[in-house]
């Protein structure tokens, strides 16, 4: 017979169980079902080189890499992004290869799954697709000096 102390303690005991096991399961879903995950580290560079070394030596071109999916290089430094404009037609797929030229910037770009930080030295990859047509603006969300709240440009996404 289960006595009122037994059901005090299995009231902790079992929720101590289904609580790790429930954030393991969703880990899982989250990572194998949803293809969410954190940005990748991709690869070195060296910040006096970025302007030699591509694709950084074409900042803001679009380059096809499949049906309606376009890579394209971005680079922030004080205080700027460097395109501060990017034209892409609606549904696009684009990868952003990232990189700071100088001190440790964000990037973040509204209604998009975009937010990452821009390390110098460090290349950063992320992915987004553009499905409504609009003007989506981006941010540097890390403090990098006077001229931080300058940091901003728009991605406008054109009717095909
Ligand atoms: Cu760059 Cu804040």
């Amino acid at each position: 017979m289960i006595n009122r102390k037994t059901l005090l303690e299995l009231g902790w005991i079992l929720p101590s169980i289904a609580i790790p096991v429930g954030m393991l399961v969703a880990v899982i879903v989250s990572a194998f079902g949803m293809n969410i995950g954190v940005p990748s580290q991709a690869g070195t560079i060296q910040p006096a080189a970025i302007d030699t070394t591509p694709p950084f030596d074409q900042p803001g071109v679009l380059r096809q890499v499949g049906p309606n999916q376009y890579e394209v290089a971005l680079i922030g430094q004080v205080w700027s992004f460097n395109p501060r404009e990017l034209r892409v037609p609606a549904g696009a797929e684009v990868h952003f290869v990232a990189t700071s030229r100088d001190v440790i910037h964000g990037l973040h770009i509204e209604g998009t799954n975009v937010n990452v930080m821009l390390i110098p030295g460090r290349i950063t990859r992320q992915r987004a697709v553009f499905r409504e047509p609009g003007q989506y603006r981006f941010v540097c969300h890390e403090y990098c000096g006077i001229g931080h709240h300058t940091m901003y440009g728009t991605v406008i996404v054109e009717e095909r």
